[in-house]
């Protein structure tokens, strides 16, 4: 394969779809049955009564495993706006500018990357990505790219907001399952921090591939930055997909298989995925807050005492992100693996 083609935000006009990114028919994402998900939980985090806030956030993640929330987050429409911009900027870089950060090995702290996991995957997903770590600032910043030459000042500041709002959020998600609000923290240590910078170019046959196929996060939770324009993202409620419309200023939070470890399987890790149109691209900023490697997850002990035993093993996050790397994305649920 050239180098330039392993990359999809290339430049080229397909016609058609390249057959290494056809799924089989039972596999494909059937646009016309997915319906608009009506009642998205909307949380505004500026309203005075925590406890309500707290309550929303509880039962958004029991009932959703994820969350939509428009006002008042603390990230300021200017850093999100030059956030998605920059992003753009990136992307539409001449490919070799691009190319000389491509990689396929998953533990690279930066790289441009395709699809979803090349070494192991046998179909191809309609998605390029940037994938960078964020924490600490100080020591991953200066690896980061410097073409465009305000990528680092802006990505930099989304960052250090994003984990105000996440590590403000991990504690009301604490308390919402009636834990102290530092109990969460303590049990996956100082937060990880990673982005990943999705890129989907206008697809040739949108109803045969995916974005990102149906997937769970690994890491503890999620926040998804969407482009205001176009649509992609989908979320598995009770069996049906449900396409999450991208509102004004929002950002959207999604469970990871962390918390739903650590919440002995109270909160469930969403199954979500992201579908292409042929129109235009789409970008997505997915920031993903993360245990520390060597945090051994369990659920804490207060969790019961209503006498529902341990659904997990206890593990350390390092184990999990290798073994979910080692895998297929389409692949069971790989909370499974870690089962009493
Ligand atoms: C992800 C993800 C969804 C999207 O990056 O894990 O689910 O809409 N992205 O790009
Ligand atoms: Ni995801």
């Amino acid at each position: 394969m050239l180098l330039e083609t392993k990359v999809v935000s290339n430049g080229i006009k397909y016609s058609t779809l390249p057959t290494s990114y056809v799924r089989p028919v039972t596999e494909r994402p059937k646009l016309l049955e997915v319906t608009d998900c009506e009642k998205v939980p909307v949380i505004d985090l500026g309203c005075e009564d925590e406890s309500f806030i707290i309550q929303q956030i509880g039962d958004a993640c029991r009932d959703y495993g994820f969350f939509q929330q428009v006002i008042n987050h603390g990230v300021s429409e200017e850093i999100m706006e030059k956030m998605l911009k920059v992003a753009d900027d990136f992307f539409t870089l001449p490919l070799e500018e691009k190319m000389k950060l491509y990689s396929e090995d998953p533990f690279k702290t930066v790289r441009l990357s395709t699809s979803s996991n090349v070494m192991k995957e046998t179909v191809h997903n309609w998605r390029d990505y940037l994938r960078l770590h964020c924490y600490p600032l100080e020591k991953y910043a200066s690896e980061w790219p410097s073409n465009p030459s305000t990528f680092k000042e802006i990505v930099g500041k989304y960052c250090i907001k994003i984990r105000f709002l996440g590590l403000r959020l991990q504690q009301a998600i604490s308390e919402s399952l009636g834990l102290e609000k530092d109990c969460i923290e303590k049990i996956l240590g100082q937060s990880g921090q990673h982005m990943s910078i999705n890129y989907y170019p206008p697809c040739p046959e949108p109803e045969l591939t995916y974005g990102l196929p149906a997937h769970a996060d690994p890491n503890s939770f999620t926040i998804l930055l969407q482009d205001t324009q176009v649509s992609g993202l989908q979320v598995l409620k009770d069996g049906k997909w449900l396409a999450v419309k991208p509102l004004p200023n929002a950002l959207v939070i999604n469970i990871g298989d962390q918390l739903q470890a650590v919440s002995n399987g109270k909160y469930k890790s969403v199954w979500h995925r992201a579908v292409v149109n042929a129109d235009k691209p789409r970008i997505s900023v997915a920031s993903f807050l993360c245990p520390s490697n060597d945090a051994v997850i369990n659920a804490p002990k207060e969790l019961f005492i209503s006498g529902s035993p341990p659904i997990y093993r206890d593990y350390t996050y390092a184990d999990y992100y290798k073994k979910y790397w080692g895998r297929n994305l389409d692949e069971e649920h790989c909370l499974e693996l870690f089962k009493n």
